[in-house]
């Protein structure tokens, strides 16, 4: 059966949206973002020459917002461009021709549409292409666009570079915990550490104040590396309240995710974010996920477990399916 997808269905709206769309008064845009003040999500200058510093910033938005955007980061900014310029192009493919990449079922690689069961059965406003880019041997290139041409070149350059800024930002994580640099990457999988790419295509919407793109949740990863186009969307939660996270030309917006707040014992948090959508415009990111090879053990890290100090979450085996993720022990 054909899955429809929201790129159709918006299509089709032109001043409303189908009900399954419509979010509960709690959770509407225009009736939950706080307006105003600046977010307070850290921007890094990763080029300062006082790496101390670097260092600290980095480690301190990891524990109190979970988030923070990198600039100056060594990517260059046409190797992004290229990445969004063929993102772009297979989502403006007509529909048969993404429909060749449909994920199969049970996969979690391909282009698809989350049927989304959560939340009173309401959906996302967003359709996804999802494969691996990183390391290269775990690549299934039947998920990678054949269209445009230039594609694979675009995604391997840009896998590449982001490697670079992955494994320096994981050293800085690892000191900041008191281990030693390469601890950290080692306890998530070290080489075999998977680097899955989501393209989220968030078309315009009729009433982007009742709905909302991706819903709010924290990535089962243990760090996502996101790049955004300019339209404003993603929202970061602090204290209960809802905020907007400033675009920022060739910023790349780093999300602490599940698996290293398990490793960290808590120490780092796994942020809780949403995204809105946009009336005229299309909205559309490319969030990495770096997530531990599938059923990897995750626990809190050995080192960082002690009499004074107890596991605050259980260890388990990183498994895509499972959604009941954090296993917090009750202290
Ligand atoms: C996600 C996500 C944010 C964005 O896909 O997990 O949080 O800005 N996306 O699209
Ligand atoms: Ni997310």
């Amino acid at each position: 059966m054909q899955v429809e997808r929201v790129q159709g269905i918006a299509s089709t709206f032109r001043d409303n949206i189908p009900e399954a769309y419509i979010r509960s008064e709690q959770e509407q845009p225009a009736l939950t973002t706080v307006h105003g003040l600046d977010p307070g999500v850290q921007v890094i200058d990763m080029s300062d020459p006082d790496q101390e510093k670097v260092h600290g910033l980095i480690i301190n938005a990891s524990q109190e917002w979970g988030m923070f955007q990198i600039i100056n980061h060594g990517i260059p900014s046409e190797v992004i461009i290229k990445l969004q310029n063929v993102g772009k192009e297979f989502f403006e493919l007509p529909q048969e021709e993404k429909e060749v990449y449909a994920k199969p079922p049970g996969s979690k690689e391909g282009y698809g549409t989350f049927l989304q069961k959560e939340m009173e059965g309401k959906k996302g406003w967003v359709d996804h292409l999802f494969h691996k880019i990183w390391p290269p041997s775990s690549i299934n290139y039947q998920f990678w666009p054949k269209n445009p041409p230039s594609y694979r070149e675009a995604n391997e350059d840009y896998a590449k570079h982001l490697n670079r800024v992955a494994d320096k930002l994981l050293k800085t994580l690892s000191l900041g915990l008191g281990l030693k640099e390469h601890e950290l990457k080692e306890a998530m999988g070290g080489e075999n550490l998977q680097y899955l790419l989501k393209i989220n295509y968030y078309p315009p919407c009729p009433r982007p104040d009742l709905a909302l793109g991706v819903v709010a949740h924290t990535d089962m990863s243990s760090l996502t590396i996101l790049v955004p186009n300019d339209v404003q969307g993603l929202q970061a939660s602090r204290d209960g309240k809802w905020y907007g996270v400033k675009y920022i030309p060739n910023a790349l917006v780093i999300h602490i995710g599940d698996q290293l707040e398990i490793l960290s014992n808590g120490k780092y948090k796994s942020v809780l974010h949403r995204t809105t959508v946009n009336k005229e415009k299309a909205r559309m990111s490319w969030p990495v996920f770096l997530e531990p090879p599938f059923r990897f053990t995750i626990g809190p890290h050995p080192k960082l477990v002690n009499g004074e100090n107890p596991a605050k979450y259980t260890s388990k085996k990183f498994d895509d399916y499972c959604y009941c993720k954090l296993n917090k022990i009750p202290q």
